[in-house]
């Protein structure tokens, strides 16, 4: 079975030689255009800038990787699996340790820790498998970390503030539990086996990469988490689950992200995004936050569900909001500072929203056909003069839908404050009329208390949180 292994990591090596075969040169930019359709291809756009041309020295470098990989082989037959092998934990710390290493064991039983390493090239050699983790951090010097035959790495693998590191060349890496890189500022190439089958938690964070698109072939992760990557202009999954987080923030101003396959997420963070949709995706379980994104519009045309806040805050080109098939929001309903909308109508087949609602902006008019009942509070503040408070306050159908107890209404030229009883009945109500003079600096006085970005999530957590004392309460006086 390991023979096979090994017999299928050289077929995939040499299927790679034959492809580039045509122009061996450069085999990175063949693997870009058309070879390994999911092949990772990142950086290569920029390969005009690499200092040195890569791609016959790794040739050789895959060949001489490749005869390491046979005389290990040669080496564990010949002898019992070395008890080197099965150390829990090694810790290296200068190439010649790893060499050693790589030249003893084909497979390591346990976690191999890179600390301390003053050479520039961390080279794998011929280890296959690392069933433990591979942790590599705060290495100064090391510039690129290859390993031509790694193929499955059991628990993390870390790479943690490596400041000089510009490449990491795994090209058979298809396995791994957790990937786990921040701090490598210079990084911007990276390989990856192109048919990656497992993976759970993927954090990448304050890298130079311009893309992702390691993650064509998974289908379920727990985490995905890409942040701070300032160069960073397209991630690509076919993810259809994501158990815990899905998180894309603070990349570049131009990242466009595409996901078309997700169906639902636990919850999801989308921010500083300048493109994205979601074509299929049906339930949201925990937070949808929409925050501080570039983009004119957002479309979730299947979502039906929102398990607890869902927040819109702060895009200020946002115009069109598709989200014609949300029912149900069981969290508060947060739609603030987004400049560009001027009605608040793309919840057309919203019936009942858990939590409080809060909207803040200029919108001069909002309209929820089908909304019955809203569990918490209702703060609606537009500097509009337009806005006409009186169909949140005294509905049509008599009771009021706001059954949290109070209601705030602040336009252009009034402000209202309402209570109302469990039932939606109105309680009492008061109206104050702004002067003509101080409606402008009413207008500012709305405009500067805006959402603060900070405050974002502790709002959410209120506004669903005031959703569960809400119902506490009402439980006990039942
Ligand atoms: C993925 O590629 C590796 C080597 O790169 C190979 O060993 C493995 O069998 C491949 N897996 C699938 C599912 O194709
Ligand atoms: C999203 O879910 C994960 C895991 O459940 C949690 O750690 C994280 O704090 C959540 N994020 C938000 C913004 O709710
Ligand atoms: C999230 O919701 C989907 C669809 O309702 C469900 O299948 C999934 O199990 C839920 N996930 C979690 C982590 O609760
Ligand atoms: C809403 O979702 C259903 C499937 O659940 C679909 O048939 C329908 O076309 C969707 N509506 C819109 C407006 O996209
Ligand atoms: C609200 O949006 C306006 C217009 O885009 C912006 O100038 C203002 O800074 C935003 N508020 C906050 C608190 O960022």
């Amino acid at each position: 079975m390991r023979l096979s292994e090994i017999l299928a990591a050289s077929l995939v090596l040499l299927e790679g030689h034959q492809a580039s075969g045509s122009s061996a040169q450069k085999p990175f930019e063949r693997s870009r255009d058309f070879t390994r359709p999911h092949a990772v291809r990142v950086n290569t756009q920029n390969i005009g800038k690499r200092e040195t041309a890569p791609a016959f020295e790794s040739l050789q470098d895959e060949w001489s990787a490749g005869v390491v990989g046979v005389q290990a082989l040669r080496f564990e037959k010949s002898t019992a699996v070395a008890e080197i092998c099965k150390k829990d934990v090694h810790n290296i710390e200068s190439a010649a340790q790893l060499y050693q290493l790589q030249q003893s064991c084909r497979s390591i039983a346990g976690t191999l820790q890179i600390s301390e390493f003053l050479d520039p090239v961390i080279d794998l050699g011929g280890l296959q498998n690392i069933n433990g983790d591979l942790i590599i951090e705060n290495l100064p010097e090391v510039v690129r970390i290859q390993g031509h035959n790694l193929v499955s790495v059991g628990g993390t693998f870390k790479i943690d503030s490596l400041t000089s590191l510009t490449s990491v060349y795994l090209p058979t890496l298809h396995h791994f539990d957790v990937m786990e890189w921040k701090v490598v500022p210079t990084l911007t190439s990276l390989s990856l086996a192109p048919n990656i089958s497992h993976a759970k938690r993927v954090t990448i964070s304050d890298t130079s990469l311009i893309g992702i698109d390691v993650l064509e072939n998974i289908e379920d992760l727990e985490i995905l988490n890409i942040n701070n990557n300032r160069y960073m202009e397209y991630v690509k999954s076919n993810v259809k689950q994501v158990h815990e987080q899905l998180s894309i923030s603070s990349n570049a101003r131009e990242l466009q992200v595409e996901m078309p396959a997700l169906l639902w997420a636990n919850n999801l963070t989308v921010r500083d995004v300048a493109s994205i949709s979601f074509p299929r995706l049906q339930h949201v379980n925990k937070s949808l936050e929409i925050i501080e994104n570039y983009f004119e519009s957002f479309e979730a045309p299947l979502l039906k569900t929102v398990g607890g806040t869902l927040g819109v805050i702060q895009n200020s080109r946002l115009a069109r909001v598709d989200f014609s098939n949300v029912t149900t929001i069981q969290g508060g309903l947060m739609i603030a500072n987004n400049s560009n909308i001027d009605k608040i109508d793309f919840l057309p087949e919203l019936r009942e929203i858990g939590g409080a609602i809060q909207f803040i902006g200029t919108f001069h008019d909002t309209e929820f056909p089908k909304l019955r009942l809203v569990r918490g509070s209702a703060l609606v503040r537009s500097t509009s003069s337009t806005l006409d408070c009186s169909k949140w306050i005294t509905p049509a159908s008599g009771n009021s839908i706001i059954r949290g107890g109070r209601i705030m209404c602040t336009t252009g030229q009034s402000r209202n404050t309402a209570r109302v009883s469990e039932d939606g009945k109105l309680l009492d109500h008061q109206e104050t009329q702004f002067e003509i003079k101080p409606e402008t600096s009413e207008k500012t006085n709305v405009a500067s208390s805006v959402v603060n970005k900070s405050g974002i999530v502790n709002i959410g957590f209120a506004l669903v949180f005031g959703w569960a004392a809400i119902s506490i309460c009402s439980a006990i006086t039942r």
